[in-house]
């Protein structure tokens, strides 16, 4: 990959999880001269010019003009409408060599459900595609990421989209398009979980007395330190420490802990969540659906590098462990 200071990024789209990783990249040490964003909002436009110091057009074409990477920020409905600007955009980077013809550039897309073959469909032949699930936890850097390339993808794609992985926080290669279905069940939607779980614990906090503002309070940084203990597992590295053993940690045989436990094993916990998961990464299976790009590709789609029709191929094994940042 050429040195991350040559590298210009575009974003399609400047809402909330560009804005996300923007601060990530700038965290990174991508200078904000490096990024342009297109979005049609003035006002998101003027917040990310405002308080990242990044350029923000109307235009995506003006955006991704020179662009080394494009990333797809925009809802998956969106799509289409704005990789038509990567056709009239001239955005091919200057390769290293005198006379060699331009790159095109690398597309990310963070969209949740388009497949590979939709986006190959929507971009010029050749663009090398990578699909990146993040959280919005990203926001702080604590985000996880689910990313994927297919094969025979060049390296320069897996490492920018390493770079985005990073600017996120935590990154985790996956090894087929499918997996993407369930990151995004997990990660992706996983935070809203968490949340709901802490309001409704204040919720019934407050039922048996407790202020509103103190049972919220309480719910929001039990949430907070059950993260930090739980990061450090993740981080502890596969055998060194697991979330079953935190949770005995704080479980004694015939106590408070396990009292509220047996109650919600009694009233089906595992059932409602494994459903709920099941839902939503349905749901992002489905939203490939509403794109107006047809789902499986056509054999001339192939030149782009993106998975034969109808298939998702599984990517070499490359799956970052617990413990290892990228
Ligand atoms: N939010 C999350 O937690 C999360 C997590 C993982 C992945 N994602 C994925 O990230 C993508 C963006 O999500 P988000 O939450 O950031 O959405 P968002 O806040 O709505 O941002 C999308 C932005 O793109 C703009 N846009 C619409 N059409 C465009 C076009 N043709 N060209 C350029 N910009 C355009 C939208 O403007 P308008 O509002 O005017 O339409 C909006 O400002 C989605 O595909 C989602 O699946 C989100």
């Amino acid at each position: 990959m050429q040195a991350q200071g040559t590298e210009r990024i575009a974003f399609l789209g400047g809402g909330h999880m560009a804005r996300a990783l923007i601060g990530g990249l700038l965290r990174e040490r991508i200078a904000p001269a490096q990024i342009r964003v297109g979005e049609p909002r003035a006002e998101a436009r003027e917040a990310l010019a405002g308080e990242l110091g990044v350029e923000v057009s109307p235009d995506n074409r003006h955006a991704l003009a020179g662009a080394t990477l494009v990333v797809l920020a925009v809802k998956p409905q969106d799509a289409t409408c704005a990789l038509q600007a990567l056709y009239a955009s001239g955005s091919a980077a200057p390769s290293a060599g005198a006379g060699a013809a331009a790159q095109p550039p690398v597309l990310l897309s963070i969209a949740a459900g388009l497949t590979i073959a939709q986006l190959a469909r929507a971009s010029p032949p050749g663009t090398p595609i990578v699909r990146a699930m993040p959280n919005r936890p990203a926001l702080l850097g604590a985000g996880i990421t689910g990313l994927y390339v297919p094969p025979q993808t060049p390296p320069r794609a897996r490492a920018l989209a390493e770079l985005i992985g990073r600017a996120a926080g935590r990154a985790v290669w996956l090894r087929t398009e499918d997996e993407l279905d369930v990151v995004t069940a997990l990660s992706g939607s996983g935070p809203a979980y968490f949340f709901l779980l802490a309001e409704r614990l204040a919720r019934a906090a407050q039922a048996l007395g407790l202020p509103a503002d103190t049972a919220e309070l309480l719910a929001a940084e039990t949430l907070y330190g059950a993260g930090v203990l739980a990061h450090q597992v993740a981080a502890a590295g596969p055998g060194a420490a697991s979330l079953a053993q935190e949770r005995r940690a704080v479980t004694s045989r015939g106590g408070t802990t396990a009292a509220a436990l047996q109650v919600l094993e009694e009233g089906g916990f595992d059932a409602l969540i494994a459903r709920a998961l099941q839902a939503a990464a349905a749901r992002a299976a489905q939203l490939a659906t509403g794109t107006g790009i047809p789902a499986a590709a056509a054999p001339e789609d192939a030149g782009h590098g993106s998975a034969p029709s109808g298939t998702r191929e599984a990517t070499p094994a490359s799956v970052y462990g617990p413990g290892h940042r990228l």
